[in-house]
């Protein structure tokens, strides 16, 4: 799916597919400078983070492995309320391991600051966060992201991996929608 797909959806382009993929390209520079070989799992978040898990970890020289959880925050419409149940858990144990979170996209931070919890309850041998986008309202939160692809207004995307209603994940970019797909 591009561009042409969508015409006339789509009010702008917010970061392109060449910008995604040189942050990533980047981003996965810092990861393997961090971690210095040793074996990390990158666990995602689906659906949202297929698209950032598949693109980061293969620029990883880091040695990763993967695994998924599925979560649902209780809430109304579009904002998330912190109060989140899972829908998937983690095929793996990760007693001792590194474990690096990688996520589509920090909007209230609730949903990340609850899966922070629960997986350090875990007793991981460490435990990061890594995120293609983060919107203002994430600075609210006590929640430390280690990696950021990038600031974002705090305006409704879609694309790459990020859905409206179960639309437009599949864009190869991320952007605004225009407001009659909202019915506006
Ligand atoms: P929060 O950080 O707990 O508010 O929730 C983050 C989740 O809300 C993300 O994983 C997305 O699924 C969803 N979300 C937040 N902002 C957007 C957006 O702009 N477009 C699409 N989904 C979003
Ligand atoms: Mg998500």
């Amino acid at each position: 799916m591009d561009a042409k797909d969508v015409e006339g959806e789509i009010e702008k382009v917010l970061i392109s597919a060449e910008e995604i993929d040189a942050r990533l390209t980047e981003m996965a520079a810092e990861i393997d400078a961090y971690y210095q070989g040793e074996k990390v799992l990158l666990v995602g978040v689906l659906n949202g983070a297929v698209m950032a898990m598949a693109d980061l970890s293969r620029k990883l020289s880091t040695p990763a492995q993967m695994d998924w959880m599925a979560v649902s925050s209780y809430g109304s419409g579009t904002k998330s309320s912190g109060v989140v149940r899972i829908l998937k858990d983690l095929a793996s144990d990760i007693h001792d391991v590194n474990v690096l979170i990688v996520e589509d996209i920090i909007d209230s931070g609730l949903t990340l600051s609850w899966l922070i919890a629960n997986l350090k309850s875990r007793e991981p041998k460490s435990l990061r966060i890594a995120t293609v986008l983060r919107k203002p309202e994430a600075a609210k939160v006590e929640v430390h992201v280690d990696h950021v692809g990038f600031d974002i207004p705090n305006e409704f995307v879609v694309g790459y991996g990020l859905d409206y209603a179960g639309d437009y994940r599949t864009l190869p970019f991320v952007g605004t929608l225009a407001p009659h797909v909202y019915g506006g």
